[in-house]
């Protein structure tokens, strides 16, 4: 049977994002009451980095561990990939050795290719294109503080990168609204963004209107990795796109401002917010573990039922 892997939001549905979110409640429980739970026992998972990352790497490899299997680190520096060996070529090795596989690269298309040749399920963790693993966190993070997100309306400041992609695709499949406000020549492209066209998003030239209403406001850099050589001109096409407190006002007083991380403050978000009562960011971050978690359990295993873990005992600090 051809492995299920994970290379864009809409790769799931809303019943099994349903499972996954439930999951990851169970699967975030379990970790705060140091209770062990390691269903992956004597499984691999292959991590290849094309590009740079903090929060990625460390939830993977920390996820992975916590569930009772190994992760290996691989990058394009210091393995073949770095030297030309063909993408189709690596995956028939690489899933041969290991029982899943991610990846964080350029082109949607490597990874594609790359998921066509692989034995394994493939996750991805962020290309150019999409960032599903960040999605599945953020909007788990909105359901704990504020309940279902269907019907709700995000607000998307700044650039349509990977990120705006992904929670485009995340309105249709979920059934939310999402307003995007980019500066002129960086609209939304809804074929790159791999959208259906169900009308789930709204565009606003004025990133004030965009925030009118929202329950959640949400922005990322102004210049993602690999496109550092537009970096001067997007500083300056991106001045009038900064969520800052006037914005958050503009919102729902309920709204939740959220950050993939890294932040740059006074760029694309002011500190005032980030630091503020609205911010969930470090939750946010804290949730790409559980949710992805519950994520590799899915592609691994399937629709798993609730089990009672083993509870560990001894000191420890508060999780
Ligand atoms: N948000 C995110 O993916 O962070 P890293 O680039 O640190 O992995
Ligand atoms: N859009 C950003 C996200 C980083 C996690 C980038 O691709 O660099």
């Amino acid at each position: 049977m051809a492995p299920r892997h994970y290379l864009q939001f809409r790769d799931l549905s809303r019943l099994e994002y349903e499972h996954i979110f439930e999951r990851t409640g169970w699967i975030k429980a379990q970790f705060k009451a140091y209770k062990t739970y390691q269903p992956l026992a004597d499984r691999t998972l292959a991590m290849i980095f094309e590009k740079q990352s903090t929060r990625t790497r460390l939830s993977f490899e920390a996820g992975m561990h916590q569930l009772g299997g190994t992760a290996i680190y691989l990058n394009t520096r210091d393995t073949q990939l770095g030297r030309g060996e063909p993408v189709e070529d690596a995956a028939q090795v690489i899933s041969r050795m290991v029982d899943i596989v991610m990846i964080r690269t350029f082109e949607q298309d490597i990874i594609e290719r790359f998921a066509g040749h692989s034995r394994v399920p493939v996750i991805n963790g962020l290309t150019n294109e999409y960032h599903p693993c960040q999605i599945l966190a953020d909007i788990y993070t909105f359901i704990e503080h504020r309940g279902p997100i269907r019907g709700r309306t995000v607000a998307w400041i700044g650039d349509s990168n990977n990120v705006c992609n992904t929670w485009l695709q995340a309105a249709e499949v979920l059934d939310f609204n999402v307003h995007v406000s980019t500066p002129p020549g960086y609209e939304v492209e809804p074929e790159r963004a791999g959208l259906y066209g169900t009308g789930h998003f709204e565009e606003f030239s004025d990133p004030m209107q965009a925030a009118r209403g929202a329950d959640l406001v949400t922005t990322d850099v102004w210049t993602s990795m690999g496109f550092e050589a537009e970096n001067e001109e997007r500083q300056r096409d991106f001045e009038d796109w900064q969520v800052d407190a006037d914005m958050m006002r503009a919102a729902k007083k309920s709204a939740l401002f959220m950050h993939c991380l890294p932040a740059h403050r006074g760029e694309e978000v002011a500190a005032a917010v980030i630091d503020g009562a609205q911010s969930v960011v470090w939750e946010e971050a804290e949730n790409r573990l559980h949710a992805q978690k519950a994520l590799l359990e899915f592609l691994l295993l399937g629709a798993v039922e609730a089990r009672a873990p083993r509870r560990t005992t001894g000191k420890r600090v508060k999780r």
